[in-house]
């Protein structure tokens, strides 16, 4: 079965509905054909600043909704970055193959630094998608789900593993993105033409899994659309709207043309408020399970430790390859 390698950042208290409909529910549907790796991120949640008890709360949260959702730890692999350190590793020998102009060019490095003050542009904030780079490259990965926004991160993995291949012999599978076109960019429910995203301005725009569903069902309600009162998809001229259909059609499993008929000539209030029903199913489930895993750490954190030996099994390996093919000298 193809590998398929993904990562999530714990830097929030819950993941937001672009992170599950972009990304994570698509990992779970991959489990069926292809044989997965998820990630907890840690290193890279540390890139801007953090606070340790934070932190931690996060990563437990972030793996007991990953658990939550579906990913299931006796066929897919589930860990926690930092306790795998290979990926520090291979992140060393790739920053060594990575021109300076190359990774100047990364879009969210730009945007992130430019935001922040001093410590919100680290040098670990700049080297971040090479990083990223070596979480994919460890694990020969065929295939990683992801949200548009990592595209050009996506790219630079290939173009990593394409050069270090041709500098020192094969030695990395060249990962492909898998994004799913219709949730790729699930939009800010208040600011429709920007991503759903932590580092929204207001908290109404984003829908976040573990909130309380009267609170997503009044954000739905509220959430900006136009003046026409017309239910049809047109990215352009009602950004609004078409993202409210996309949200819609993913949850409930209907295509946007049906949801087009069911709703014309009603306006936008039946919609919205048949929305919010189904974003409250949706949620509630997710928020009873997560609650169940994080009542009882000892024993997530020992599922998080036995995703970890899996994971290292497979990382160190790849990694004792390309140590290899660089000139460095076996370990005892
Ligand atoms: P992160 O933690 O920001 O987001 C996790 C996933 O959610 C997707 N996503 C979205 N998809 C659709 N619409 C949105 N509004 C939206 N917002 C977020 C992201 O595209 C992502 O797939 N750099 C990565 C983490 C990472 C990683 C990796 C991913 C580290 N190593 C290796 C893949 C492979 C990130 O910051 O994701």
């Amino acid at each position: 079965r193809p590998r398929v390698f993904s990562g999530i950042q714990p830097t929030a208290d819950s993941f937001h509905l672009g992170n599950y409909l972009g990304a994570v529910r698509n990992w779970v549907a991959m489990q069926e054909s292809h044989d997965c790796v998820y990630c907890v991120v840690d290193l890279h949640a540390i890139t801007a600043g953090h606070d340790p008890e934070v932190l931690r709360r996060r990563t437990r949260v972030s793996a007991a909704q990953l658990l939550a959702v579906g990913i299931d730890p006796k066929t897919s692999v589930l860990f926690v970055q930092s306790q795998v350190p290979e990926h520090a590793q291979g992140a060393w020998i790739l920053s060594c193959i990575t021109g300076f102009g190359e990774a100047s060019r990364m879009t969210q490095f730009k945007d992130k630094s430019s935001k922040g003050g001093e410590s919100q542009s680290s040098v670990g904030l700049f080297t971040y998608p090479i990083l990223q780079a070596a979480d994919i490259l460890l694990y020969d990965t065929d295939a990683v789900p992801v949200g548009e926004d990592q595209r050009q991160h996506l790219e630079l993995s290939r173009d990593l593993a394409q050069r270090f291949n041709s500098r020192f012999g094969e030695t990395f599978v060249v990962p492909k993105p898998h994004i799913v076109t219709d949730t790729a960019k699930i939009t800010d429910l208040q600011d429709p033409t920007a991503k759903m995203s932590k580092s929204a301005s207001s908290p109404n725009g984003i829908i976040d899994l573990l909130e309380d569903p009267k609170r997503s069902a009044k954000k739905i309600r509220s959430a900006v659309t136009d003046s026409d009162a017309e239910v049809r998809y047109d990215v352009e001229k009602k950004p609004g709207v078409s993202n409210l259909l996309r949200i819609y059609a993913a949850l409930s499993g209907r295509t946007i043309a049906d949801l087009e008929d069911s709703y014309a000539g009603r306006g936008y209030g039946d919609f919205k408020k048949d929305l919010a029903e189904v974003v409250v199913e949706v949620l509630t489930p997710i928020q009873d399970r997560t609650a169940a895993y994080l009542d009882d750490p000892a024993e997530l954190d020992r599922v998080l430790a036995a995703g970890a030996e899996s994971a290292r099994a497979i990382a160190g390996p790849v990694l004792a390859r390309a140590y290899d093919r660089i000139g460095f000298l076996p370990a005892a």
